[in-house]
């Protein structure tokens, strides 16, 4: 069996497109341009991509693309007050800190500065309690679009065993939550993990997020299942050139597998595209509105919804 690669730059430019005509309607019909802060501190090559990457994918839907690039030395202080800005400026409806933060800052103090209602990460307590509570809220934009590229395999996952590989609250743990709600029976791994590869054997989804290249082993696989590899690490391929790769023995594991994501090209596209629509949830519901459009029913869509409960909620609340 050869599998067949889930090819997330398309699917990715899919999601963006859907974003962008929303983003349209939402200028003609309120006079809305949503807003998206992206905060990066120091200039570590690959967050500083990856930073620019968002920006730029920002910029071409039309939302209003911001970037705030500060010293690695900014004081934590310093960084609060910003976030203290982004949060009462009403122009901003989503706001990004790229992770990791320099050791003399505490990310956590800094994440729970941003207004839950702006968190398009979907990192603040508040949004992750609500996940975990199966409550409306603001998800972390990996894990919706690794669900959204099995989705694109499978629609119903009801029954389905999964391993997620890895426990990190950006991938792993967000990721749990979701599948256990789609009726999935989770695994929730890690490298330490016993038996995993019998684990993996047995499972119809294997995911792995753990950052470390070439984990995830072709004979790990149970013949036909769905491989979404979410690491990305740096190796060196044969010539000596730096190549990124992800954490499954991709050569092995696409003799073995029914459908792989590629890395690059699987879930890294998925990210950004869902940050984008994350964002536009933000504003349509920060202000309680909804777009009044014929939604096709989609990821994009489910995730819209949840937004506006969510603001439902909060006024409720009030
Ligand atoms: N660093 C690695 N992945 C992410 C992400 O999804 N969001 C942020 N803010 N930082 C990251």
């Amino acid at each position: 069996m050869t599998a067949i690669p889930i090819n997330g730059n398309a699917i990715a430019e899919r999601i963006r497109a859907r974003v962008a005509r929303d983003v349209a309607l939402l200028k003609t019909q309120r006079d809305i341009t949503p807003g998206l802060a992206v905060v990066l501190v120091g200039n570590d090559p690959a967050s500083s991509v990856y930073v620019k990457t968002k920006a730029r994918q920002a910029q071409a839907v039309g939302l209003k693309s911001q970037q705030f690039l500060l010293p690695v030395h900014v004081g934590e202080t310093e960084l609060l007050t910003l976030i203290e800005e982004l949060n009462s400026d009403d122009s901003v409806d989503g706001i990004l800190v790229q992770l990791p933060l320099p050791g003399h800052i505490d990310s956590w103090r800094v994440l729970e500065a941003i207004d839950p209602s702006k968190d398009v990460d979907g990192f603040h307590p508040y949004n992750v309690g609500r996940l975990a509570a199966g409550r409306p809220a603001l998800v972390p934009c990996t894990p919706l679009g690794v669900v959204h590229l099995i989705n694109t395999v499978v629609s119903d996952l009801k029954g389905l065993d999964v391993v997620v590989i890895g426990r990190s609250n950006i991938v792993g743990k967000p990721l749990a939550v979701l599948l256990g709600d789609a009726g999935c029976t989770v695994t929730g791994a890690q490298l330490q993990t016993r038996n995993l590869p019998d684990l993996c054997r047995n499972a119809d989804i294997v995911v792995s997020a753990a950052g470390y290249a070439g984990l995830v082993r072709g004979d790990w696989l149970k013949p036909g299942a769905i491989v979404i590899d979410v690491g990305i690490n740096r190796a060196i391929d044969s010539t000596g050139a730096p190549k990124l790769v992800g954490d499954v023995a991709f050569a092995e594991a696409i003799k073995r597998a029914g459908y792989i994501t590629p890395v690059p090209g699987g879930v890294g596209p998925m990210t950004v595209a869902y940050l984008l629509a994350n964002t536009l949830n933000a504003a349509v519901s920060r202000r309680g509105l909804q777009l009044s459009i014929d939604h096709e029913r989609d990821q994009v869509q489910s995730s819209c919804h949840r937004a506006q409960d969510r603001a439902a909620d909060l006024q409720a609340a009030t």
